[in-house]
């Protein structure tokens, strides 16, 4: 099955809180596929974000690129069918913050957006042995979730490169595609390797909100991704 073709996140986490929907506008205006929307409750993560009014507010806005909704909240279930309705495009949970992940991505499906799960830099794979069917992303943190800015773990890679071949395999075996995420440290001087072991879909927060011109900073991360597929 074919490979996805890359897709950028910028996560608006980095962005100026203050004038969100214009920060929001030009990113897509630069490029941008996707609007990667950081969901932090100062429970499951220390730190606090947004929530559905903001991602409603986003919408009405205008703003008709996916939303990508990471969530690192806990408990998961409750704000599902909120954000569904705020007009999320996908929303991903980490496995340790519910009781049931199966009903968890079902509830997600249900609401009728895409399901991603996450998995923190210490959490196994295994996670993915009874659902990875289910799921329509497979998200790889490179950072211990809860700020913008870290620095990229890489041991990433290593793990990128084994969720890769778990999709795959899933998709050669069901024909459904299953995107790899990655998320936390992405730049445009390691997003080349990044792309190597695997990932498809790029969040960058502070490499693109971080200052200066967007389009030029997704410019060169395109660019050094055109170096992997030859194809952009
Ligand atoms: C971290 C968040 C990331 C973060 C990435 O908990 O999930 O999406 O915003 O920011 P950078 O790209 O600055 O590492
Ligand atoms: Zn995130």
């Amino acid at each position: 099955m074919a490979r996805q073709s890359p897709i950028i996140a910028p996560s608006i986490l980095s962005a100026n809180f203050a004038r969100l929907g214009e920060e929001v506008d030009a990113v897509v205006a630069a490029g941008a596929q996707w609007i990667h929307f950081d969901v932090m409750d100062n429970h499951y993560v220390p730190n606090l974000t947004i929530g559905p009014l903001v991602c409603e507010a986003l919408r009405k806005h205008g703003v008709s690129a996916p939303i990508d909704v990471h969530l690192m909240v806990k408990p998961v279930d409750r704000i599902v069918p909120d954000f569904a309705r705020a007009g999320a495009s996908v929303i991903s949970f980490h496995p340790e913050a519910s009781e049931h992940v199966d009903r968890t991505i079902q509830l997600i499906r249900d609401s009728g957006c895409k399901a991603g799960l996450v998995f923190n830099p210490a959490t196994p794979l295994s996670y993915l042995d009874h659902v990875l069917d289910k799921l329509d992303l497979v998200l790889i943190m490179s950072v211990n979730p809860g700020f913008g800015g870290q620095s990229f773990i890489p041991h990433a890679l290593d793990k990128l490169r084994a969720a890769r071949k778990l999709i795959d395999a899933a998709m050669e075996r069901t024909g459904r595609p299953i995107l790899l995420e990655v998320d936390g440290g992405v730049k445009a001087d390691n997003i080349e390797s990044i792309a190597r072991a695997g990932a498809d879909t790029f969040v960058a927060g502070s490499a693109i909100f971080g200052g200066g011109d967007y389009r030029a900073k997704i410019a060169a991360m395109r660019a050094a991704l055109a170096r992997t597929t030859g194809s952009e």
